[in-house]
């Protein structure tokens, strides 16, 4: 069967602004909940600093900060000893040109990258948007535009201005939906008619912790409150997009790489498929507008009686209703296996026996993307938008920074002719591909930078030294050449 994919499908690439774009206190942007990340590895996990006006040092891993606690004028200042990963990340803020005509070289026809909410608002409770962080991303769609490459913008991607994080406890708040909206409006007014393709969140199946959601101890109810309080504010988004913005779609993202039953044993196989529906309580409730049946039984799992010790307004449901996804946008790294007696997780499981893993210990399951894309269609029958999925890697440049990363064009060789079949053979309608990440950036779990995904190897080492010079490796040539034949050539 070929692989050539539908003339329309969208070819590109995919990063985050506090992985990507550095220029952290430049054009009026105030810090973001990541900017109090430490670099990490594996082994020692990142952890947010901060120093209060008293004089205090909180760390957030081990200690609850009470917002009501928190004097408005609270401003945190970083640590001195340690290493914040997003400050200047691999400065996209200076180099947009120059990347954007890379990506541009290799045909890309879309791009998906996130706006930094306190670019826009700093504190995120301004009246009005900031016009040079407006002006920092109009550059960048004009740019794009130069090279008919169109935007997929992600609105909020695992982040929010620390203020709101500190006075408002995050997403824990409903006062948060309004700002969110506030800040979604002013995106919309603004590049509405540069951007048919947004994204409300990302991986909001995943979200807990203080990055992505801003709340403190985002575990049981107030985790779950948090994504009610997300679930409602995308809702009110995309009936806002749809109204301003006419041919807007709008998806979320999901963390959807999966998880098999461990064995057939009848228990393995329907503890797993209890343990994959943490994920669709996500999909379900935003993709259908309502939640499902099984919520309840869900939030059992968390100590939380049920969706009734939600906190939710009244005019909640219809907003549900009436802000359903276009699409389903996802994620898609690799699989994993769970059996009966596992610890219950939100999105996880244990190492597969069978396949070969990254240094990561991420285990490479090309036939678990095709195997994803038809279970997500069987139930949501929305059209899919694939907009990461990449390989971690450590890459070796040679004495002119060239990298032979044949292990890169290997794994995507796999995973894109699996997509092609699930698109071609199995009839999933599929939006597009954005690969994570064209080109290298720091890692959201460990910050580190040696853990590389891009076509383009980027001069600098986990602490931020080096040239930041962007160098092609050998996976840039063969991507360009599979988008040019639109696939055939996988
Ligand atoms: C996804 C995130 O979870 O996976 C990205 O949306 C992230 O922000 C990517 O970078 C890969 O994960 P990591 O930890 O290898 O950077």
């Amino acid at each position: 069967m070929t692989k050539e994919l539908p003339k329309d499908f969208l070819w590109g690439g995919a990063t985050a602004d506090f992985q990507y774009e550095g220029g952290y206190a430049e054009g009026g942007r105030d810090p973001s909940t990541h900017d109090y990340e430490t670099n990490g590895s594996p082994e020692h996990p990142r952890h947010h600093t901060m120093k209060m006006p008293n004089g205090d040092t909180i760390n957030l891993k081990s200690s609850f900060l009470d917002a009501e606690d928190v004097p408005e004028e609270a401003k945190p200042v970083w640590l001195k000893d340690q290493y914040y990963p997003s400050h200047q990340a691999v400065d996209f803020y200076h180099h947009y040109k120059e990347d954007i005509k890379l990506m541009a070289g290799m045909g890309f026809s879309v791009y998906r990258f996130s706006i930094a909410w306190s670019r826009i608002f700093p504190n995120g409770e301004e009246d009005e948007p900031n016009k040079e962080g407006l002006k920092f991303y109009d550059n960048v769609i004009s740019e794009l535009e130069k090279y008919h490459i169109q935007p997929l913008i992600t609105i909020c991607h695992d982040e929010m201005p620390v203020h709101l994080a500190l006075k408002y406890d995050g997403w824990s708040s409903r006062k948060v939906i309004e700002l969110y909206v506030k800040y979604a409006k002013s995106l919309f007014e603004h590049f509405g008619s540069k951007c048919k393709y947004w994204l409300t969140f990302n991986e909001i199946n995943a979200v807990r912790g203080f990055g992505p959601s801003g709340v403190h101890k985002a575990t049981g109810l107030r985790r779950y409150q948090a994504a009610h309080n997300m679930f409602v504010a995308s809702a009110e988004t995309v009936k806002l997009g749809h109204k301003l913005i006419p041919g807007s779609q709008f998806g979320t993202m999901y963390a959807l790489s999966t998880c098999y039953p461990a064995t057939c044993k009848p228990e393995d196989v329907f503890h797993n498929q209890q343990e994959l529906r943490e994920n669709w309580y996500f999909v379900d409730t935003m993709g259908r507008g309502y939640y499902p049946r099984y919520a309840d039984e869900i939030l059992q799992h968390h100590g939380i009686k049920g969706l009734s010790e939600i906190k939710m307004d009244p005019a909640d449901q219809q907003i549900l209703k009436d802000g359903q996804l276009d699409f389903i946008a996802f994620s898609y790294y690799r699989s994993n296996i769970s059996k009966a007696g596992d610890k219950w997780f939100n999105v996880g499981g244990s190492a597969n026996p069978y396949l070969e893993k990254t240094p990561w210990g991420w285990g490479l399951d090309p036939l678990g993307l095709r195997y994803t894309m038809n279970m997500i269609y069987d139930r949501i029958q929305k059209p899919i938008f694939i907009v990461e999925n990449g390989m971690g890697a450590i890459d070796k440049p040679d004495e002119n920074g060239f990298v032979e990363d044949d292990y890169r064009i290997d794994y995507l060789q796999k995973h894109l002719s699996a997509m092609a079949d699930a698109i071609n053979i199995d009839k999933v309608p599929c939006i597009g591909y954005t690969m994570w990440a064209p080109i290298d950036l720091v890692s959201l779990s460990t910050g580190e930078m040696k853990k590389r995904y891009g076509f383009i190897y980027i001069d600098m080492d986990d602490l931020g030294h080096g040239s930041l010079k962007r160098i092609p490796k050998k996976s840039y040539a063969w991507m360009k050449h599979i988008i040019e034949t639109n696939g055939k050539a996988l």
